[in-house]
């Protein structure tokens, strides 16, 4: 098929949060934490958790709805569905296809991405592909996560589980003529060497059960997100502004033109962190994690999604999206909405 010469844009966006807020002062009340930590240490002062048993693909078929009235489309004009999360509904199949069960589609190609925090912007260059390409005119990309579930929320865990929230946001993309209008660019990495920095390591195929007793009780909790929290954190400080760096010069654009950037919202310290470094006034750096915490494959596209509520990002400004997290997977992306 030869290359049509269009680019993608984000014609909706959407998302949806489980109703129960969970506060810091809630949390040390069940593990040795207090709001002051948490508050400095991260910048996360609540998270919204289920109370139910509601999946990932539930929340996101919600913010799909929303993604899609805002874009003015039906759901039975999507033609590709991409998924991206680290809490799989169930093992199999794919929360894509329970996604596009949610939304009655019907014969439409569905599938996950699993690339945790950079997951959303590795769906984005996916699904930028399959409309350049020509093959797709509706892509419905969904980020959604239930941490809630799988943290370990005793003093054990605490490094780890008061950073994590529920929650969903979607895009749909759209073909767009304009070559300087819409994802102007992607750019993907990854670096399996430091899997182990940021993992989970069971249930795990790697065992015959691959589920036991000790991966559940045992010391080690092994069923539970691992992070090296400070390694991480370096890490971080060096591939946001690497990914940034990468995006604009791709586009000969700098900095200063950039009018809002949204990071991945890992902790309110990598964000004002990677600001100064690169000379960016707080203001033109668009943070939530104070009220949903790190959400993985949904903070940037819920983030997204507030900021265009908010009329933060205006038709013609430039957007610039960058992640970083386990794996260790990084990403960027530039957009003209
Ligand atoms: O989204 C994917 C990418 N993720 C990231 O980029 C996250 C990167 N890492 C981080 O955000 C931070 O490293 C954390 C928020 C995870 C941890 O913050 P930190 O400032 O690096 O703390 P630390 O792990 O070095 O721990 C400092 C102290 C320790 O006590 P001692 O050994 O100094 O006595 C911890 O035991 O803070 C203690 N601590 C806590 N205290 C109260 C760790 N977690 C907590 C807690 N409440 N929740």
């Amino acid at each position: 098929m030869s290359e049509v010469q269009c680019n993608s844009r984000i014609a909706g966006v959407g998302h949806e949060v489980p109703p129960r807020v969970v506060t810091n002062d809630e949390l040390a009340k069940i593990m040795d934490t207090s709001d002051e930590w948490i508050q400095q240490r991260t910048g996360v002062r609540q998270r919204h958790f289920i109370s139910g048993d509601t999946a990932a693909s539930e929340l996101g078929a919600v913010a799909a709805k929303r993604a899609l009235a805002m874009a003015e489309v039906e759901a039975c004009e999507i033609d590709l569905v991409i998924f991206c999360t680290l809490s799989v509904d169930v093992d199999f199949p794919g929360s894509a296809s329970l996604l596009s069960r949610n939304l009655g589609l019907r014969g439409v190609p569905a599938f996950d991405v699993r690339n945790q925090c950079s997951g959303f912007l590795y769906g984005l260059a996916v699904a930028d592909k399959f409309i350049k390409s020509g093959r797709c005119r509706r892509v419905l990309l969904v980020g959604g996560e239930i941490h809630s579930t799988g943290l370990d929320q005793t003093t054990r865990g605490r490094a780890v589980s008061v950073i994590f929230g529920d929650g969903a946001a979607a895009v749909l993309l759209v073909p767009e003529e304009d070559r300087n209008r819409g994802i102007l660019s992607t750019h993907l990495h990854s670096e399996g060497k430091y899997a182990e920095k940021l993992w989970v390591e069971a249930p795990t195929s790697r065992c015959r059960p691959r589920l036991t007793e000790e991966m559940i009780v045992g010391e080690e909790g092994r069923i539970f997100p691992k992070m090296e929290g400070r390694y991480v954190f370096k890490h971080a400080l060096r591939r946001f502004p690497e990914a940034i760096d990468e995006a604009l010069r791709a586009n000969a654009l700098s900095v200063q033109e950039v009018d809002l950037f949204i990071l991945h919202q890992a902790n309110l310290r990598i964000s004002e962190a990677v600001a100064m470094q690169m000379g960016v006034a707080p203001d033109r750096v668009f943070n939530n994690i104070d009220r949903y915490g790190n959400t993985t494959a949904a903070s940037i596209p819920l983030a997204l999604s507030e900021a265009v509520e908010k009329g933060r990002v205006k038709p013609g400004d430039l957007v610039c999206l960058a992640a970083f997290g386990s794996g260790f997977t990084w990403a960027s992306a530039l957009l003209r909405w």
